[in-house]
């Protein structure tokens, strides 16, 4: 099975440094894979996020990768992973344990495949971690987790959680409808970031992403 999968997700994804973090090679579907403009029926993958890198999470492992401080030596849970870039930028910066978390397991395993890819180590899980306290973890990276109403309310009450716990809540977003102007109230931005042309390719309409912290109350 996890074979398999692992040669389905090479098989069907081409190498890219064609976004925010060059330094970081990944694995995606890219306009060169004939999965890029097949009919959906065609794929072997159901919603395969994962083979996308979000401008979101390019503004989270952007900014990680410029401000090492905010990871090293810190124990990281990088949620929604995807293609895992958030993971390995803060594995990069030398953070002490890093942990890609999706509730897709092929993400994680593409995750798995990147790290690898780029020459380190990171740890996976695939379980649901929201609602829960993470007391083992001490910062946790978000990369495009607002794009609906519904989960961005759940999800945005749980980091406020972690935040009055003492986490450090990074969130990287370029302008979803789920990051409403009251939830932006609780945030701090830090960073802004042009998006590259392939990226505003793929992400009709948007041309810049952003980096923001949740303020600790
Ligand atoms: C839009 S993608 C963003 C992926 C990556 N962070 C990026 O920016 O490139 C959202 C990811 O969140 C994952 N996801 C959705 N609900 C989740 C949950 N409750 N826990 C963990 N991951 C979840 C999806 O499987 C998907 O990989």
């Amino acid at each position: 099975m996890l074979k398999n999968l692992t040669a389905q997700i090479l098989r069907h994804t081409a190498p890219s440094r064609q976004h925010l973090t060059p330094e970081i090679a990944l694995r995606l579907i890219t306009p060169s894979c004939p999965l890029w403009s097949a009919p959906v029926e065609d794929s072997p993958f159901k919603d395969p996020f994962w083979a996308f890198y979000w401008p979101g999470g390019q503004a989270t492992a952007r900014y990680i990768l410029d401000n090492k401080q905010v990871v090293k030596n810190r124990v990281v849970l990088d949620v929604g992973c995807g293609c895992g870039a958030g993971s390995i930028a803060a594995a990069f910066m030398e953070a002490k344990r890093v942990v890609a978390n999706d509730i897709d397991e092929v993400a994680v395993i593409a995750s798995l495949i990147n790290a690898e890819f780029n020459g380190i180590k990171i740890e996976t899980n695939t379980e649901d971690m929201i609602g829960r306290r993470c007391e083992e973890f001490e910062v946790v990276l978000i990369g495009d987790m607002f794009y609906d109403e519904e989960f961005a309310k759940v999800l945005f009450e749980w980091l406020k959680a972690l935040t009055e716990n003492g986490k450090t809540v990074l969130i990287g977003d370029p302008g979803r409808h789920g990051l409403t102007h009251s939830r932006r109230e609780h945030l701090s931005l830090l960073a802004t970031y042009q998006l590259p042309k392939e990226t505003c390719l793929e992400n009709h309409g948007y041309t810049e992403t952003t980096l923001w912290r949740l303020n600790s109350v």
